[in-house]
């Protein structure tokens, strides 16, 4: 089994290999190759990989791999340049790309979207949406603070009192609650919203106060995940983020709905009534953003106050990104292949196939994505995925573009 792993595209900072990986790869039987420098940016490097026993090759060379492993989708061009047939694991952020899915059944690979994974405990080792948004939460403080002219702790010096900063985090999911614990952990008085009941429990537990207006009870989704607020309730939180967020230093937003843009959350009139200086990192940004005037990529200034856009928040630590998003991936190809034959086996009834698998044989098969159902496959052929996968709840989009984290 040939397995390439390709240099992503600037402004791609991540790689989907890691020297630790190419021996787990190995060990499953794969010869292992690499774009030329392909870890570079993520301090990986070329003697690093060769070392741990993959082999330096050039970007023609996916052409002869029976399996690809990438960070972010393959664009059309690089698709067609794939074996008829090879198995593409990568973030493939479908939704709103529905061309660009359809370019890649008709290249005739197998993609499979990690982020649609099932977050069931037999694949949390699989999880990108996890292992970014979580590095993302954290990185979020990091650049807030380093924006912020002020220090986050409390510090009492000859010279006098500092007091500690007040950071607002709102959602409480995976990056929400990393964001709280780096917070409190500079310093910082943490106080955390969330539309999930349950999420106050965990905001409480890492020592922040939870806020909540009474107004809304929970707004719990399918799957734990959020859902939709109405009118009502959007009015209520708003009332009470508008008096909340007045005496905060650093907000910290991270507030997605699965296969809905991010909930529109602090206002301009809200950042008016900030104090000068204050700092607001939208984490939304690529999902249209939780802050009004926030800029995808940009710091924009919004009256006095410093609104942070960057996309990728996990690619801006794209060493200890890579890392987890590498591992991730070898978590699920290792269940696609057989360990005594040491032959890829995709079994179509395993749920996290059916759940991942976008393309196949030449056709869309996602159900959230295909339109028209595809051929069942031939009675003799080689176990191949399903056409039909069950249907399940449609995907929260990363935190950062790149895993698109
Ligand atoms: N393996 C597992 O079982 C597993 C793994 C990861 C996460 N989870 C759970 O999945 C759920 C979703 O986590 P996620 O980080 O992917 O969520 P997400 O990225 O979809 O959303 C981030 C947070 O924003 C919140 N939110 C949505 N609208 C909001 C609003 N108007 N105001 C304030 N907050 C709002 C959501 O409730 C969520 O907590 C959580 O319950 C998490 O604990 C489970």
């Amino acid at each position: 089994m040939k397995l390439f792993v390709p240099k992503e595209k600037s402004p791609e900072t991540r790689v989907a290999l890691s020297p630790d990986t190419v021996k787990r790869l190995s060990g499953l039987g794969f010869d292992v190759t690499f774009e030329k420098g392909a870890g570079e940016l993520s301090r990986i490097t070329d003697e690093a990989l060769t070392a741990a026993g993959a082999k330096v090759a050039t970007a023609k060379d996916a052409g002869t791999a029976d399996v690809v492993l990438k960070v972010n989708r393959p664009t059309a061009a690089e698709a067609k340049g794939y074996r008829k047939g090879a198995l593409v694991l990568a973030a493939m952020d479908p939704h709103g790309h529905e061309s660009d899915i359809k370019a890649l059944a008709a290249a005739g690979i197998s993609a499979f979207a990690m982020e649609f994974m099932p977050r069931i405990t037999r694949a949390q080792s699989m999880d990108i949406l996890s292992s970014q948004a979580n590095l993302a939460g954290y990185q979020a403080v990091i650049e807030g603070a380093a924006v912020f002219d002020r220090a986050l702790p409390m510090m009492m010096t000859a010279a006098g009192t500092v007091p500690a900063a007040r950071v607002f985090v709102m959602g409480a999911g995976v990056a929400g609650l990393q964001a709280i614990a780096t917070a409190r952990r500079l310093g910082a008085v943490v106080t955390a919203t969330d539309v999930r009941a349950a999420a106050g429990e965990q905001v409480e537990s890492l020592g922040a106060k939870f806020i909540m207006t009474d107004a809304l009870k929970d707004a719990s989704g399918e799957g734990g995940y959020a859902r939709e607020l109405t009118a009502d309730e959007q009015k209520a939180q708003a009332e009470l983020v508008a008096s909340h967020i007045a005496k905060q230093d650093i907000v910290i937003t991270t507030a997605l709905i699965p296969g809905r843009p991010a909930p529109k959350l602090v206002t301009k009139a809200m950042l008016a009534n900030m104090a000068p200086g204050s700092v607001v990192v939208d984490l939304a940004v690529e999902r249209g953003g939780n802050v009004e005037g926030s800029k995808p990529g940009e710091i924009a200034r919004v009256g006095h106050v410093s609104v942070v856009g960057y996309e990728n928040m996990a690619g801006r630590l794209a060493a200890t990104a890579s890392q987890l998003y590498a591992k991730n991936l070898v978590a699920f190809l290792e269940t696609m292949v057989d360990g005594e034959s040491k032959k890829l086996n995709v079994n179509p009834e395993d749920e996290l196939v059916a759940a991942t698998l976008l393309t196949h044989g030449g056709k869309v098969v996602h159900p959230l994505f295909a339109k028209e159902p595809a051929a069942k496959p031939a009675a003799k052929a080689p176990a191949k995925p399903a056409a039909k996968a069950p249907a399940r709840k449609k995907p929260a989009a990363t935190a950062s573009k790149g895993a698109k984290s």
